[in-house]
């Protein structure tokens, strides 16, 4: 098989992706890092050996003709200009989620893709988490019938520590809450759904962090990111470090009508004292629920008898566990995008095709919330460039 040599544009929180890559015992060599902040290049030889090298400006990463692909790991309003730059240079582009923050961002790297041939890998990683995996697996199985209806409950829990503290709460670089986090969700409503949605509504709001009296003044840098702040910062009211530009939703209630007549909610909340997202699939002999989100004990109930209150579920199936970044998904994307890179046959689990539908959805969503919950209709992909990318089977 083929050495491939890949670079990295933004070595932030995110920047072990593409560690997981480094294989230099399969001829997998992450050769270049690129980030504009230098203190995030410090660990570049630690992770890669003493042979890579760094830069803050990733047009010098792209004009190295060694390097293959590209892992584009930078903030949301950076992508759109990333990732056509790269496929445009001949780059195999592995894209974090959201695709952009715009549709019009994310049609232009379709077809950037489509046009140049450079292979395009969007890491909606939440397809292969283990409980989603498994959820897909008792639907296409026929558990519960035809799926109808699908609810998702996202309880963002350390939702002001995450995005409230830095460049996800300006709407500037990351347009929504709803794109920048419910991409996730969206995408999996999708695929579980089978279906893309074509009309949203949606209410919301700053309830919380956008009367915040913490807010940062001046140029002063985001607080550090630390796991003990997690667990110390509470009420969300008293978040500490809040950015000063605050201006995207904390609170979201949308409502979806898919293109094959599934209807479907998303519910996210950024100040709730637990963290997880909560899946109920209704169909026409059944439903199912998660419980979990891949922690030990994480369980899929499936009712598809008639019963009262009957909290166990006719069915219990306990989700594997999974090893690595986010349960072991994050190694199944890499291995996916590295497949593509190799030239191998067959669907991917993710698409691009996919990926943009979440942010059409998105977007429309974040419309209907902002001009007061009336119906927006999503975006349509015209079929040229919607034909480029492959579907899961
Ligand atoms: N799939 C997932 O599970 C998952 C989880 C977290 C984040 N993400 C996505 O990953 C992306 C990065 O998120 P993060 O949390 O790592 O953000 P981050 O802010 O921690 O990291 C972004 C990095 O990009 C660098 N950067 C900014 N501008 C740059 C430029 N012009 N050139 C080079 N580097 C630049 C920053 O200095 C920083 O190191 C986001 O799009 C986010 O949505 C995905």
């Amino acid at each position: 098989m083929a050495d491939i040599q890949f670079g990295v544009i933004g070595n932030g929180l995110r920047g072990p992706l593409a560690r997981i890559a480094h294989q230099p015992e399969k001829g997998l060599r992450v050769t270049v890092v690129c980030d504009i902040a230098p203190a995030n290049l410090s660990n570049a030889t630690e992770w890669y050996g003493n042979d890579v090298t760094t830069t803050g400006d990733y047009r010098e990463l792209l004009a190295d003709g060694d390097i293959d692909a590209v892992f584009i790991l930078t903030p949301d309003y950076l992508h759109e200009e990333h990732a056509c730059a790269a496929l445009e240079a001949g780059k195999g582009v592995y894209l974090e989620k959201p695709m952009a923050i715009t549709v019009e961002g994310a049609t232009r790297i379709l077809q950037t893709a489509a046009r140049t041939g450079s292979t395009l890998y969007v890491g909606h990683n939440m397809r292969h988490a283990n409980y989603v995996l498994e959820m897909k697996r008792l639907i296409d199985r026929g558990d519960i019938g035809k799926v109808m209806a699908i609810w998702c409950r996202h309880f963002v829990g350390n939702g002001g520590d995450f995005y409230f503290r830095d460049w996800h709460a300006d709407r500037r670089f990351s347009n929504t809450l709803l794109l920048q986090k419910g991409a996730h969700d969206i995408d999996v409503i999708h695929w579980l759904g089978g279906g893309y949605a074509t009309a949203t509504q949606a209410f919301g709001g700053g309830f919380v962090y956008a009367n915040s009296a913490h807010r940062r003044v001046g140029p002063a840098p985001s607080p550090a990111w630390s796991e003990d702040d997690l667990l110390t910062h509470w009420p969300p009211r008293e978040l500490p470090g809040v950015n000063p530009v605050v201006d995207v939703e904390d609170l979201s209630l949308v409502q979806m009508q898919l293109d094959n007549g599934v209807l479907a909610t998303y519910d996210q909340c950024h100040f709730t004292p637990d963290y997880w997202r909560n899946f109920t699939v209704i169909g026409d002999e059944g439903r199912l629920e998660n419980f979990g989100n891949g922690e030990p004990g994480t369980v899929i109930r499936v009712w598809n008898r008639r019963s009262s209150y009957e909290p166990s579920g006719d069915l219990r199936v306990t989700v594997a566990q999974g090893l690595g970044g986010h349960g072991g998904a994050d190694e199944r994307c890499v291995a996916e995008f590295v497949g593509l890179l190799r030239g191998l046959e067959g669907p991917t689990v993710t698409s691009p095709v996919a990926a943009w539908h979440a942010v059409a959805t998105a977007c429309a969503a974040s419309a209907s919330l902002r001009a007061g919950g009336g119906v927006e209709r999503t975006a349509e992909l015209d079929r040229a460039t919607a034909g480029l990318s492959r579907e899961a089977g």
